[in-house]
């Protein structure tokens, strides 16, 4: 039997219909805010990402599908929304329009990762990017949205982490200091932490040996180096999210997967997820727009994992999409066939949901499938080009001319 791809799911009704609740809700926080929708192409130039993600990035490295065009051009599957947005936003000269321009997205992306509940090889993800603003309100405003998103999702036991990473130069200082520091320190450190010691220092700050992490408790931190300006537009973020009531943890140790951020860094987990438990994060990308060839644009945004929303949100009843009405057959015979299509036709260019039936079944089938179906009225077509019209809440009937059907399940309950 041929199955999905390893790490691939099938989307079934019932979770599409929870998918479309959670596009229509990004709709509504995100456009309410002025974000307007983007569509990027599924595949991109592999260089994109190598220089917009970060050729030493674990995603980069392991984690994309790579393949040539017949140009022998490399192209690879997005494996994330931020870059690709960037790319657009140059390509179409959007610096030009009136700053900063605020894009959302829904969409899938690709990485090879290990599969595991919550960690798929296709994904989807809510995005949302303000390009064009520095602004620390821009990065305040970008949290409380994903929070009102994760909000409006129930999403449970959700926590927020907050970190500033101040600019690449303040970034390579610090490192330097913390590889010194490291190097200070040794004897007391895990033999996997001292071998990585010159090649990822802050990956120390992830180790549960316990000789190790009394090291980094005394270890310096990024947070305490940032340049007057950094610590001011980080205050300042802190400001509007304690005046916005949305609760965090500043966590000098937040550390995310992608090479892009400067300044402000965030992350949203919840405790209703098992070990893939970031549910949404992002922060601030000035550099990366003049990294990938265009204008010095700063920009600030986060992606959140639809699935990972859909397994820690609390199930959102779903009503079922109304049926107005069904229409039977007394007898299957192509004159009435063809009436009930057309009639189905009709009912739907009125403006009402409307099936017809397909399966060849009895009447009492058809009857039950009306049911099934959740429909309002059910117009059983007899062979003499009549209608017997049947209100399935009532149960009351009456029989009706074929062109009278629409107008009375228009008027709802009223057959006359
Ligand atoms: P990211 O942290 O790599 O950031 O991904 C964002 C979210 O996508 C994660 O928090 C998680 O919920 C979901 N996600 C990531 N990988 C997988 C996977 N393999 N399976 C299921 N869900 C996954 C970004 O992608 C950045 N582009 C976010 C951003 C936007 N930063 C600035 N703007």
């Amino acid at each position: 039997m041929i199955q999905a791809p390893k790490g691939t799911f099938d989307v079934l009704p019932p979770d599409a219909e929870r998918r479309s609740i959670l596009e229509a809700q990004a709709r509504k926080v995100l456009g309410a805010a002025g974000y307007k929708r983007i569509e990027t192409p599924v595949f991109e130039s592999t260089e994109l990402f190598a220089r917009g993600v970060g050729e030493a990035t674990d995603i980069v490295q392991k984690e994309m599908y790579t393949f040539d065009d017949d140009g022998g051009r490399s192209l690879t599957l997005r494996p994330e929304g931020t870059a690709p947005v960037c790319r657009a936003y140059i390509e179409h000269g959007m610096h030009k329009l009136s700053q900063p321009v605020k894009f959302w997205y829904l969409e899938s992306f690709f990485r090879t990762e290990q599969p595991q509940k919550g960690r798929y090889r296709q994904f989807w993800q809510v995005g949302a990017e303000a390009i064009g603003t520095d602004a620390p309100e821009a990065d305040a405003e970008l949290i409380v949205l994903l929070a009102e998103l994760l909000e409006a999702m129930v999403v449970r036991g959700v926590h927020l982490r907050l970190s500033s990473l101040g600019s690449p130069e303040t970034r390579l200082e610090y490192r330097e200091r913390l590889t010194a520091y490291l190097h200070d320190h040794e004897d007391q450190l895990a033999p996997e932490v001292r071998s990585r010691i010159d090649l990822n220092p802050l990956r120390a700050f992830d180790s549960s040996h316990p000789g190790t992490r009394s090291v980094m408790a005394g270890a310096p931190k990024l947070l305490d180096q940032l340049s007057p300006e950094d610590e001011e537009h980080f205050g300042r973020v802190r400001e509007l999210l304690d005046g916005a009531d949305v609760r965090y943890e500043i966590d000098p140790t937040l550390v995310r997967g992608i090479d892009y951020y400067t300044r402000t860094l965030f992350e949203f987990t919840s405790d209703a997820l098992g070990a893939q438990s970031a549910v949404g994060g992002g922060g601030r990308y000035d550099r990366l727009i003049e990294q990938i060839g265009g204008p010095p644009t700063p920009g600030c945004g986060w992606a959140t994992g639809v699935e990972r929303i859909l397994l820690s949100g609390a199930q959102a009843p779903t009503a079922p999409d109304p049926v107005d009405l069904f229409i039977a057959l007394q007898v299957h015979e192509t004159s009435s066939a063809t009436d009930a299509f057309v009639l189905s036709r009709e009912a739907r260019r009125a403006g009402l949901a409307a099936q017809f039936e397909l399966a060849g079944r009895s009447l009492k089938g058809q009857l039950k499938q009306a049911d099934r179906v959740g429909a309002r009225f059910v117009a059983i077509l007899n062979a003499s080009g009549k209608a017997t019209l049947r209100d399935m809440s009532s149960g009351e009937q009456t029989e009706v001319t074929l062109s009278a059907v629409i107008p009375a399940v228009l008027r709802g309950s009223r057959f006359t």
